[in-house]
């Protein structure tokens, strides 16, 4: 099926390239032109694990195309996919802006029926708001296509998110009584019902709300074993321990039971907030969600302060990871963007190393900064060392060639990827979350 797919970002990008892997003719669609430059030239914009080989793989067979120009293609396709980024805005509403430029842009240029599909994360009634735009224009314009408004949020997590796309849990669309295109959403998702994943159609209402509440939901269990690692720190117990015996329980489940630092990246900590300015605006309170929002903040202030508390005076601090979470060059919310420009602030000087994010996280952090080739040199003559990201080769990291190359001996494990024991034998000081 010939499909677009306007805004080639995190996840614009990927379903683009899968869909091309799965058989369909893809055209993705940016204004921004750097990055679709790249594209066409089969450089992936963004640091994904497989994304690059898929993309090249596209381009080759010719399934995969990329254009500025939304006119140039819009004459092709059967369906046009929004994937563009719907920031917080005031008060942490989903700023709505581009979903609905793009949405009146496909109905001011489109010439035959097409289905608009959105498949970035928006609020409960925003399908509704699109259709209603796009009968306007297309009302002012005398024609009578038919446009309907499909919800089709996406679930992919970064560093996994080609996997999750070729191979997801499940296919959430939500279709206002409108055959044709749950027909043509069907089809378009053959390839992955096929080999058995589920393609779930509900109302459109009901799959806006699915996307926030699966988001919030997962940050809740985040916040919920951080907020018992307080518990343990003043007790004596274990937070590894309690997370394991809790998630054994197969009606818990282990997943997001991991207590760190908290959570951040683009999704959770603006889904969170953007469901509580949702029930705000209907007049409702979301008392769980609220409270998943203020420990996730005090977690990450928690374990600053423990680091700040400690260090010397111009201390050297080497910060291992600058990403929110490993397998991604993402830096939106990274915890990364608020502890090292507080570092700078209190005097101490930084050397960081992440081993994808260091060039967008560059522009973002203070230019004091030191940027090393590696983890070795940024833990060289440190004070303390603070693990950010749980990147797999800083789980390996050699702990005796850590402590002797480091001048002070404080470890900050920000994601509890040391074994507390392991650490201490090699001669330096532990301080994980909730463990001891
Ligand atoms: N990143 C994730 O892990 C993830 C996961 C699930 C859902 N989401 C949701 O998906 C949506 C997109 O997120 P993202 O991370 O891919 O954002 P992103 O910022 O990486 O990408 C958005 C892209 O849209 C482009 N764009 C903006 N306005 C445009 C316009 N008028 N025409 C064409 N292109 C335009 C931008 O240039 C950018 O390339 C958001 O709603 C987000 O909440 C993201």
């Amino acid at each position: 099926m010939k499909i677009a797919v306007i805004g080639t970002g995190y996840v614009g990008l990927v379903s683009a390239a899968c869909f091309a892997e799965l058989g369909h003719e893809v055209y993705g669609v940016d204004i921004d032109e750097e990055k679709i430059k790249k594209c066409k030239k089969g450089e992936s914009p963004i640091y994904e694990p497989g994304l690059q080989e898929i993309l090249q793989e596209g381009l080759r067979n010719g399934r995969l195309s990329f254009t500025t120009d939304l006119t140039e293609v819009l004459p092709n396709v059967k369906i046009v996919f929004s994937a563009v980024a719907t920031p917080p805005g005031e008060g942490y509403k989903a700023d709505l802006k581009a979903v609905f430029t793009v949405a009146e842009t496909v109905a001011k240029h489109a010439d035959h029926d097409l289905v608009f599909v959105n498949k970035s994360t928006v609020p409960v009634g925003t399908g509704k708001e699109c259709e209603d735009r796009i009968n306007e224009v297309l009302k002012e314009r005398g024609v009578n296509y038919q446009i309907p408004v499909v919800s089709n949020p996406e679930f992919l997590r970064e560093g996994m998110a080609v996997s999750d796309t070729i191979m997801p849990d499940r296919v959430v669309v939500g279709v206002n009584h409108n055959e044709w295109a749950q027909n043509l959403m069907e089809d378009l998702y053959r390839p992955i019902t096929r080999v058995g994943k589920p393609l779930v159609f509900m109302s459109r209402e009901s799959s806006e709300i699915v996307k926030y509440a699966s988001n919030s939901l997962l940050a809740t269990k985040i916040s919920f074993i951080n907020m018992l690692t307080e518990l343990t720190e003043k007790t004596g117990a274990n937070i590894r321990d309690v997370a394991r015996g809790v998630g054994l329980d197969t009606r818990i489940g282990p997943r997001f039971l991991h207590a760190g630092i908290g959570y951040g990246g683009s999704c959770f900590p603006k889904d969170v907030k953007a469901l509580l300015a949702t029930a705000e605006e209907h007049g409702i309170s979301m008392d769980i969600v609220e409270a998943t929002d203020k420990i996730n903040a005090r977690q990450r202030k928690r374990f600053f302060k423990q680091i700040t508390d400690l260090l010397p005076a111009n201390a050297n601090v080497g910060i291992l990871g600058l990403s929110f979470k490993p397998k991604t060059d993402d830096m939106r919310a990274a915890p990364s963007l608020d502890l090292i420009p507080e570092l700078i602030e209190k005097g101490h000087n930084v050397k960081v190393f992440d081993p994808a994010a260091m060039k967008v996280a560059a522009p973002l952090l203070p230019t004091q900064v030191t940027f090393c080739k590696d983890a070795l040199e940024a833990v060289k003559d440190a004070d303390s060392v603070v693990v950010l990201t749980e990147w797999d080769e800083f789980r390996g990291i050699d702990l005796i060639q850590l402590k002797n190359d480091m001048r002070g001996n404080d470890l900050f494990d920000g994601r509890n990827i040391y074994e507390p024991e392991e650490v201490r034998e090699a001669g330096l000081e532990y301080h994980g979350i909730g463990i001891r």
